[in-house]
């Protein structure tokens, strides 16, 4: 946590730096959950430069307790009740829909494996479509000269053992699954109906081809995006910065 903390700073300053000087920020958050991005910016030396913050959050309860922490901030953190990306029958809601305008954002996040989230159930194959899911963002969300941050975890036996054992400590549920022939964490969020999520874990190879991939589509579409992947400040996870350059 600590160290996906320094992670977040590091690569706001980064995006912020690479901004027109002074550029009031614009922060958009994905999966919000109880609001740890968002007090980490509003207690960091970025809290002057940024304008507004709008975090999403698809849990209706989250929603409005992360909403009531945020109360006396109202004039510029705004907390919205949305799903976005991936759904369980494979379908995506797109970043468009929960966003009030267009391209507005100097800076998106999208922490805490949300990116490894974006699988579905197809047939008894599980399906993952992080390539929609970060176009989609990229496309709607991040102004150009702006970046999105995403933070993904590591494809290792003994992190998935690691993640395991604190999933089980939280009280999860969890099996193992197979994608592409490999083993990947499954959390099953409701026993009864045996209802299970996916929490994809990424090797470095694979997380290249998925950002080559989203930069090739994006292409087609005159965007063009540059990425960097840091494999080596954070212990379980890497962390990705996608800068939009048009
Ligand atoms: C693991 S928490 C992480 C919260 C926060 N980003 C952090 O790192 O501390 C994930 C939160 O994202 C929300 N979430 C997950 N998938 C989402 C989606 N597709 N759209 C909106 N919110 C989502 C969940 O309800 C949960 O509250």
């Amino acid at each position: 946590m600590a160290e996906e903390n320094q992670a977040i700073l590091k690569a706001c300053r980064e995006i912020a730096m690479g901004l027109h000087g002074g550029t009031p920020l614009h922060v958009l958050e994905i999966g919000t959950g109880p609001g740890r991005v968002i007090a980490l910016l509003l207690n960091s030396d970025l809290r002057y430069t940024i304008k507004k913050i709008v975090g999403i959050e698809q849990n209706k309860d989250i929603h409005n307790e992360v909403q009531k922490r945020f109360e006396d901030e109202r004039v510029r953190v705004f907390i919205r009740n949305a799903f976005v990306g991936i759904d369980e029958s494979g379908h995506l809601h797109s970043i468009r829909h929960a966003l009030k305008k267009s391209l507005d954002f100097h800076i998106v996040l999208a922490v805490s494996n949300l990116v490894g989230w974006q699988c579905s159930l197809s047939g008894s194959n599980w399906k993952c479509k992080e390539r929609e899911f970060l176009i989609d963002i990229l496309k709607h969300a991040v102004l150009p000269g702006g970046g999105l941050f995403f933070t993904v975890y590591k494809k290792d036996e003994l992190i998935d053992l690691e993640r395991a054992r604190m999933y089980r400590a939280a009280g999860d549920i969890i099996e193992f699954v197979d994608i592409g022939g490999q083993r990947h964490i499954a959390i099953c969020t409701d026993a009864f109906s045996g209802e299970k999520h996916v929490s994809k874990a990424y090797t470095i190879s694979e997380l290249e081809k998925i950002l080559n991939d989203v930069r090739s589509n994006l292409q087609r579409e005159n965007i063009d995006i540059e990425y960097t992947i840091d494999s080596s400040s954070m212990f379980y996870m890497y962390g990705v910065i996608i800068r939009r350059l048009s």
